[in-house]
């Protein structure tokens, strides 16, 4: 019988980590370091170094990173941030936790990301930030975007909860704006065991406040200069992302293998594939192809045990919990049809050329059968 192929396989990613991850975890439950701790703070100094940035802070997710970034820029009440639709919700919370209101630009078709050509127009007196998202691991394009915020002297934060060690004409995401969020969510590129997130910076000002905000306010214990919030990231999650993250660059060569794979398999099929930009090298967080038939093959993969995702079925601009924005459907067109056609298989480091082969031949005969 044919084994099933699941979306995604953390316990194959676990297994052969598991000796250096038990070691790990006991060393901080023996010395009981589980808010921060030693383990957080070296993981801090490695993922700056990985990110090629001055600074990493360590938070208990990627929500709350980017929440705290929204801080940051002092932004609140009555300012904008614009943004994109097709992203998951959390891009948008952290625009809404400080009562600000999320502002929508579609998508560029090719990419999924934000279309720097229709941000200038979305700009009010009222825009404090835009705030972009690697979506699928791909870096969207942002020297359009940095000239557009150098005009109008915008701050940009990139949402890089998806695109760990993502390069844009060569640099590595993260450091291209003011600020950024990674998310350690245990099914991302780099998962901790359990919740976890990061703030990225230049600046040290910057970095000082977030380790501040994170730790209720206070940088002297019992001290509050302002209202914080408990994000801690915990001693075990520090201590597992630090082994993790040694095998990154090995685990994103590897997607980019599938992924390329994928490109050749799937090339004589009527899908639309994803297409890297001239100017990004992606860590394939998701490999989304597309077709108008999605939900059908969906279902067909399904039937024959190969798992799928969709990321996202339903643009935030016509989420309920964002009603009372005012949008429509037709709004935004392009993140609409995305959404509508956009199908996830599976993709991570240990998938094996016949697996992919499996997921080709299948979708083959859903097209021919
Ligand atoms: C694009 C994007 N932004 C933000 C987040 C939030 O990260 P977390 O789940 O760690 O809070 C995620 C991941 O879940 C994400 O994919």
């Amino acid at each position: 019988m044919t084994q099933p192929i699941p979306y995604f396989d953390l316990p194959a990613q676990l297994r052969p980590l598991r000796k250096e991850l038990d070691a790990a975890i006991a060393r901080t439950l023996d010395q009981c370091s589980f808010c921060l701790g030693p383990d957080v703070a070296q993981f801090e100094r490695d993922f700056a170094r990985y990110c090629g940035a001055q600074h990493a802070v360590g938070f208990n997710s990627g929500t709350s990173a980017l929440h705290v970034a929204m801080l940051l820029l002092n932004i609140g009440p009555g300012d904008e941030v614009i943004t994109t639709p097709q992203t998951f919700v959390a891009t948008s919370w952290a625009i809404s936790y400080v009562g600000a209101r999320p502002v929508y630009v579609d998508i560029d078709d090719a990419t999924f990301t934000l279309d720097p050509k229709l941000v200038e127009r979305a700009i009010t007196p009222r825009t404090r930030a835009i705030m972009p998202v690697h979506l699928y691991g791909q870096p969207c394009d942002l020297d359009p975007l940095l000239e557009i915020c150098r005009k109008h002297g915008l701050p940009l934060v990139e949402d890089a909860a998806q695109a760990h060690g993502a390069k844009y004409r060569g640099k590595t995401v993260g450091t291209f704006g003011a600020l950024s969020g990674f998310s350690f969510y245990p099914g991302k590129n780099l998962g901790a065991c359990g919740e976890g997130g990061a703030l990225v910076t230049n600046d040290a000002a910057q970095a000082a406040r977030a380790r501040s905000l994170r730790e209720h306010g206070s940088s002297q214990r019992y001290y509050h200069d302002e209202i914080g919030f408990n994000y801690r990231m915990e001693g075990i999650q520090g201590a597992v992302l630090g082994i993790k993250l040694k095998h990154l660059d090995n685990w994103t060569r590897e997607r980019r293998r599938v992924a390329h794979r994928y490109h050749e398999l799937l090339a004589d099929t009527p899908l639309q594939l994803p297409r890297e930009a001239d100017y990004a090298e992606s860590v394939y967080h998701v490999y989304a192809v597309r077709h108008p038939r999605r939900d059908e093959l969906k279902k067909h993969l399904e039937a024959n045990q190969i798992g799928c995702a969709l990321h996202y079925p339903l643009p935030l601009h016509l989420q309920k919990c964002y009603a009372f924005l005012g949008y429509k459907p037709g709004d935004f067109p392009v993140a609409e049809k995305a959404a509508r056609e956009c199908l996830s298989l599976p993709i991570y480091p240990e998938l094996t050329d016949e697996q992919l082969q499996r997921v080709a031949s299948v979708i083959r005969d859903f097209f021919h059968p």
